[in-house]
Protein backbone atom coordinates (compact mmCIF):
# COMPACT_ATOMS: atom_id res chain seq x y z
CA UNK A 1 0.00 0.00 0.00
CA UNK A 2 1.55 3.44 -0.93
CA UNK A 3 1.49 6.08 2.19
CA UNK A 4 0.64 8.54 -0.89
CA UNK A 5 -2.48 7.05 -1.97
CA UNK A 6 -3.87 6.49 1.68
CA UNK A 7 -6.22 9.13 3.38
CA UNK A 8 -4.75 9.62 7.16
CA UNK A 9 -7.45 7.59 8.70
CA UNK A 10 -6.02 4.50 6.67
CA UNK A 11 -2.62 5.13 7.85
CA UNK A 12 -4.24 5.55 11.44
CA UNK A 13 -5.08 1.96 10.91
CA UNK A 14 -2.69 0.67 9.35
CA UNK A 15 -0.47 1.63 12.74
CA UNK A 16 -2.44 -0.15 14.78
CA UNK A 17 -1.20 -3.45 12.67
CA UNK A 18 2.80 -2.26 11.95
CA UNK A 19 4.99 0.35 12.82
CA UNK A 20 7.13 -0.65 9.82
CA UNK A 21 7.01 1.58 6.92
CA UNK A 22 9.28 0.99 3.51
CA UNK A 23 10.66 4.27 2.02
CA UNK A 24 12.75 3.59 -1.96
CA UNK A 25 15.74 5.98 -2.28
CA UNK A 26 17.48 6.30 -5.51
CA UNK A 27 19.06 9.14 -7.86
CA UNK A 28 18.82 10.68 -10.83
CA UNK A 29 21.86 10.51 -12.58
CA UNK A 30 23.52 9.44 -15.88
CA UNK A 31 23.48 5.28 -16.62
CA UNK A 32 25.42 5.61 -19.46
CA UNK A 33 24.42 5.26 -23.16
CA UNK A 34 21.20 3.27 -22.88
CA UNK A 35 20.29 3.89 -19.23
CA UNK A 36 17.39 5.69 -18.18
CA UNK A 37 18.36 8.53 -15.58
CA UNK A 38 16.02 7.32 -13.24
CA UNK A 39 17.00 3.96 -13.09
CA UNK A 40 18.11 4.11 -9.56
CA UNK A 41 14.72 5.93 -8.51
CA UNK A 42 12.71 3.39 -10.45
CA UNK A 43 14.79 -0.01 -9.46
CA UNK A 44 14.37 1.25 -5.75
CA UNK A 45 10.60 2.15 -5.99
CA UNK A 46 9.85 -0.92 -8.00
CA UNK A 47 11.52 -3.46 -5.76
CA UNK A 48 9.77 -1.32 -2.51
CA UNK A 49 6.25 -1.56 -3.76
CA UNK A 50 6.40 -5.07 -4.73
CA UNK A 51 7.78 -6.09 -1.09
CA UNK A 52 5.25 -3.75 0.33
CA UNK A 53 2.77 -5.69 -1.39
CA UNK A 54 4.52 -9.37 -0.77
CA UNK A 55 4.36 -7.76 3.27
CA UNK A 56 1.69 -5.45 3.66
CA UNK A 57 3.79 -2.74 4.36
CA UNK A 58 3.42 0.94 3.52
CA UNK A 59 5.80 2.63 1.06
CA UNK A 60 6.40 6.02 1.26
CA UNK A 61 6.92 7.98 -1.81
CA UNK A 62 10.51 7.60 -3.17
CA UNK A 63 13.63 9.80 -2.41
CA UNK A 64 14.43 10.33 -5.93
CA UNK A 65 17.35 12.42 -5.94
CA UNK A 66 20.44 11.44 -4.11
CA UNK A 67 23.89 11.92 -3.82
CA UNK A 68 25.39 12.05 -7.40
CA UNK A 69 27.55 14.28 -7.59
CA UNK A 70 30.15 12.94 -9.49
CA UNK A 71 27.69 11.94 -12.07
CA UNK A 72 27.56 15.73 -12.98
CA UNK A 73 29.55 15.78 -16.09
CA UNK A 74 26.77 14.28 -17.90
CA UNK A 75 23.64 16.10 -18.50
CA UNK A 76 20.12 15.76 -16.94
CA UNK A 77 21.90 14.09 -13.75
CA UNK A 78 21.16 16.07 -10.35
CA UNK A 79 22.60 16.43 -6.84
CA UNK A 80 21.71 17.07 -3.00
CA UNK A 81 25.03 17.29 -1.84
CA UNK A 82 25.67 14.97 1.43
CA UNK A 83 24.49 17.63 3.84
CA UNK A 84 21.26 18.35 2.07
CA UNK A 85 20.21 14.53 1.59
CA UNK A 86 21.15 13.65 5.49
CA UNK A 87 18.05 16.69 6.36
CA UNK A 88 15.99 15.30 4.22
CA UNK A 89 16.23 11.63 5.17
CA UNK A 90 16.24 12.84 8.98
CA UNK A 91 13.46 14.98 8.25
CA UNK A 92 11.16 12.16 6.57
CA UNK A 93 12.17 9.84 9.17
CA UNK A 94 11.61 11.87 12.22
CA UNK A 95 8.18 13.26 10.56
CA UNK A 96 6.86 9.50 10.27
CA UNK A 97 7.90 8.94 13.67
CA UNK A 98 6.45 11.37 14.74
CA UNK A 99 2.85 9.38 14.03
CA UNK A 100 4.06 6.07 15.71
CA UNK A 101 6.24 4.35 12.91
CA UNK A 102 9.68 2.69 14.49
CA UNK A 103 10.92 0.31 11.84
CA UNK A 104 12.50 2.31 8.96
CA UNK A 105 13.14 0.36 5.76
CA UNK A 106 15.22 1.88 3.17
CA UNK A 107 14.89 0.37 0.06
CA UNK A 108 18.20 1.71 -1.77
CA UNK A 109 19.00 1.96 -5.46
CA UNK A 110 22.13 3.91 -5.48
CA UNK A 111 25.86 3.00 -3.92
CA UNK A 112 26.75 6.88 -3.55
CA UNK A 113 23.55 7.14 -1.17
CA UNK A 114 24.91 4.49 1.01
CA UNK A 115 27.17 6.85 3.27
CA UNK A 116 25.11 9.75 3.59
CA UNK A 117 21.91 7.95 4.19
CA UNK A 118 24.27 6.00 6.66
CA UNK A 119 24.83 9.27 8.26
CA UNK A 120 21.37 10.43 8.10
CA UNK A 121 20.63 7.64 10.53
CA UNK A 122 23.08 8.51 12.81
CA UNK A 123 21.75 12.02 13.15
CA UNK A 124 18.47 10.37 13.76
CA UNK A 125 19.81 8.49 16.69
CA UNK A 126 21.49 11.59 17.74
CA UNK A 127 18.15 13.52 17.72
CA UNK A 128 16.42 10.61 20.09
CA UNK A 129 19.29 10.37 22.26
CA UNK A 130 19.82 13.76 22.95
CA UNK A 131 16.21 14.45 23.58
CA UNK A 132 15.47 14.77 27.18
CA UNK A 133 10.98 14.42 26.26
CA UNK A 134 10.99 10.75 26.50
CA UNK A 135 10.91 10.69 22.73
CA UNK A 136 14.06 8.29 23.76
CA UNK A 137 11.96 6.11 24.65
CA UNK A 138 10.45 5.02 21.08
CA UNK A 139 12.19 2.24 19.48
CA UNK A 140 13.52 3.67 16.11
CA UNK A 141 15.40 1.55 14.15
CA UNK A 142 16.27 2.67 10.78
CA UNK A 143 17.41 -0.29 8.16
CA UNK A 144 19.40 0.29 4.91
CA UNK A 145 19.06 -2.34 2.14
CA UNK A 146 20.64 -2.31 -1.41
CA UNK A 147 18.10 -4.27 -3.67
CA UNK A 148 21.02 -5.46 -5.60
CA UNK A 149 23.36 -7.10 -2.91
CA UNK A 150 21.75 -9.72 -1.41
CA UNK A 151 23.46 -13.06 -1.80
CA UNK A 152 20.52 -14.43 -4.35
CA UNK A 153 20.50 -11.30 -6.63
CA UNK A 154 24.20 -10.95 -6.86
CA UNK A 155 24.22 -14.94 -7.39
CA UNK A 156 21.44 -14.33 -10.22
CA UNK A 157 23.60 -11.41 -11.55
CA UNK A 158 26.40 -13.13 -11.93
CA UNK A 159 24.56 -15.63 -14.11
CA UNK A 160 22.80 -13.33 -15.97
CA UNK A 161 26.04 -11.43 -16.69
CA UNK A 162 29.24 -12.49 -15.21
CA UNK A 163 32.40 -10.19 -15.70
CA UNK A 164 29.96 -7.76 -17.80
CA UNK A 165 27.78 -6.88 -14.69
CA UNK A 166 30.29 -3.78 -13.82
CA UNK A 167 29.15 -1.44 -10.84
CA UNK A 168 27.77 1.31 -12.65
CA UNK A 169 25.05 1.44 -15.29
CA UNK A 170 24.86 -2.41 -14.94
CA UNK A 171 22.79 -4.86 -17.07
CA UNK A 172 20.90 -5.78 -14.22
CA UNK A 173 19.50 -2.56 -13.21
CA UNK A 174 19.01 -1.72 -17.24
CA UNK A 175 17.30 -4.74 -16.94
CA UNK A 176 15.09 -4.15 -14.45
CA UNK A 177 13.86 -0.72 -15.81
CA UNK A 178 13.25 -2.33 -19.12
CA UNK A 179 11.27 -5.08 -17.29
CA UNK A 180 9.09 -2.51 -15.20
CA UNK A 181 8.71 0.17 -17.87
CA UNK A 182 9.01 -1.30 -21.06
CA UNK A 183 8.13 1.42 -23.52
CA UNK A 184 11.37 3.36 -22.52
CA UNK A 185 13.81 0.78 -23.30
CA UNK A 186 16.88 2.50 -25.66
CA UNK A 187 19.16 0.93 -27.67
CA UNK A 188 22.84 1.91 -28.08
CA UNK A 189 25.87 1.26 -29.57
CA UNK A 190 28.61 1.02 -27.00
CA UNK A 191 33.02 0.95 -27.02
CA UNK A 192 34.38 -1.16 -25.65
CA UNK A 193 31.83 -4.10 -24.77
CA UNK A 194 32.96 -3.94 -21.26
CA UNK A 195 33.43 -0.71 -19.62
CA UNK A 196 36.99 0.37 -17.46
CA UNK A 197 37.12 0.54 -14.16
CA UNK A 198 38.31 2.93 -11.83
CA UNK A 199 38.61 5.47 -8.51
CA UNK A 200 35.33 7.95 -8.10
CA UNK A 201 36.07 11.37 -7.50
CA UNK A 202 34.76 14.82 -8.69
CA UNK A 203 32.60 15.34 -11.80
CA UNK A 204 34.89 16.16 -14.12
CA UNK A 205 37.41 13.34 -13.27
CA UNK A 206 34.88 11.08 -13.59
CA UNK A 207 33.65 12.23 -17.54
CA UNK A 208 37.58 11.68 -18.54
CA UNK A 209 37.76 7.96 -16.45
CA UNK A 210 34.57 6.91 -17.58
CA UNK A 211 33.15 8.49 -20.86
CA UNK A 212 29.97 7.06 -21.49
CA UNK A 213 29.38 7.05 -17.97
CA UNK A 214 29.41 3.09 -17.30
CA UNK A 215 31.88 1.81 -14.95
CA UNK A 216 32.98 -1.69 -15.96
CA UNK A 217 29.29 -3.03 -17.26
CA UNK A 218 27.87 -4.08 -20.46
CA UNK A 219 24.49 -2.77 -19.90
CA UNK A 220 23.58 -3.77 -24.17
CA UNK A 221 23.10 -7.66 -22.59
CA UNK A 222 19.97 -5.90 -20.22
CA UNK A 223 16.69 -7.52 -21.41
CA UNK A 224 13.38 -7.45 -19.78
CA UNK A 225 13.51 -10.96 -19.52
CA UNK A 226 16.17 -10.85 -17.15
CA UNK A 227 14.90 -8.04 -15.22
CA UNK A 228 11.64 -9.80 -14.81
CA UNK A 229 13.71 -12.91 -13.08
CA UNK A 230 15.76 -10.14 -10.90
CA UNK A 231 12.50 -8.56 -9.72
CA UNK A 232 11.06 -11.95 -8.22
CA UNK A 233 14.59 -12.79 -6.78
CA UNK A 234 14.94 -8.92 -5.45
CA UNK A 235 11.39 -8.71 -4.46
CA UNK A 236 11.75 -12.08 -2.18
CA UNK A 237 14.70 -11.84 -0.65
CA UNK A 238 14.51 -8.07 -0.14
CA UNK A 239 10.90 -8.68 1.75
CA UNK A 240 12.70 -11.86 3.79
CA UNK A 241 14.69 -9.24 5.24
CA UNK A 242 12.51 -6.87 5.30
CA UNK A 243 9.98 -8.99 7.80
CA UNK A 244 13.59 -10.17 9.57
CA UNK A 245 14.01 -6.21 10.58
CA UNK A 246 10.72 -6.15 11.72
CA UNK A 247 10.78 -9.47 14.02
CA UNK A 248 14.50 -7.78 15.16
CA UNK A 249 14.68 -7.86 19.34
NI1 LIG B 1 22.51 2.74 -10.74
Amino acid sequence: MLLHHCTWPEVEAHLKRSTGIIVPIGSTEQHGPNGLLGTDALCAEVVARGVGEAVDALVAPCVAVGMAQHHLGFPGTMTLRPATLIAVVRDMVLSLARHGFERFYFVNGHGGNIATVTAAFSEVYADLSLARDGRAQRGVRCRLKNWWDGPAIKALSGELFGAAEGSHATPSEVSLTQFAFPETIKRAAMTPDIAPKGPIYDALDYRRRFADGRIGSNPALASPEAGKRLYEAAVAEVAEDYRQFLAED
